[in-house]
């Protein structure tokens, strides 16, 4: 059987193949500049900052800094880039939306809506698994839609403050932390996480899968 061979489009979804392009952000062919400012992230983001309230900077951070590290893993087309800008605004939505712990399932619930609203009923199954396994603690395998790991990887980087690079310069993920502030977003998550385990001292989060 004739195998084409492993290249760029492979990484990270198997692990034989090197990262393709990492010698820092100084290395010329390092294609990355920081995205702040992205139309349609803004204008899904907007419907949502009143609901949002006080957490809003702080959500709106989290999302482009994952959206950066998403971008950094793959070098991504257009329409991989439009997926992954829905599906970062709407991943953790359901803190809002819903006002639970258990935010995985309102959130998927939003991006969903949104796509039938905005004629993408098409990409409503892998945007969904984007959201609804975005915190799988172990990699998500798929042949099919090998963005749902790929958003996993992304929102971990974010997440684990940089813990967790998959391969990324650190000094990149330092750029765009410094270019991408915080306003106490991860304040947010120890509060959350706090409130849990007082009550729960056993049980992981609602929202973390396996
Ligand atoms: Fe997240």
């Amino acid at each position: 059987m004739l195998r084409r061979p492993l290249g760029f489009r492979d990484w990270p979804f198997n692990s034989n193949v090197k990262p393709p392009f990492y010698g820092g952000v100084s290395d010329p062919k390092f294609p990355m500049k920081i995205e702040t400012k992205d139309d349609l992230i803004e204008e899904i983001l907007a419907a949502w900052k009143d609901r949002i309230g006080d957490d809003y900077l702080g959500y709106r951070g989290h999302v482009y800094r994952m959206f950066n590290f998403c971008l950094a893993l793959h070098s991504c087309t257009e329409e991989e880039k439009t997926k992954l800008a829905i599906a970062a605004c709407f991943h953790d939505l359901g803190l809002w939306s819903a006002h639970t712990v258990d935010y995985i399932p309102p959130s998927v619930f939003e991006v969903k809506r949104y796509l039938s609203e905005t004629g993408r009923e098409e990409w409503s199954e892998e945007i969904g698994l984007m959201v609804e396994m975005h915190h799988k603690v172990r990699t998500y395998k798929t042949d099919r839609y090998p963005l749902v790991e790929l958003f996993r990887r992304g929102d971990l980087v974010d997440f684990s403050l940089g813990f967790f690079k998959f391969g990324i310069p650190p000094a990149y993920v330092g750029e765009v932390k410094k270019a991408i502030p915080n306003n106490g977003f991860h304040r947010f998550l120890i509060k959350g996480a706090r409130q849990w385990f007082a009550k729960h001292p056993f049980s992981p989060p609602p929202f973390m899968k396996w």
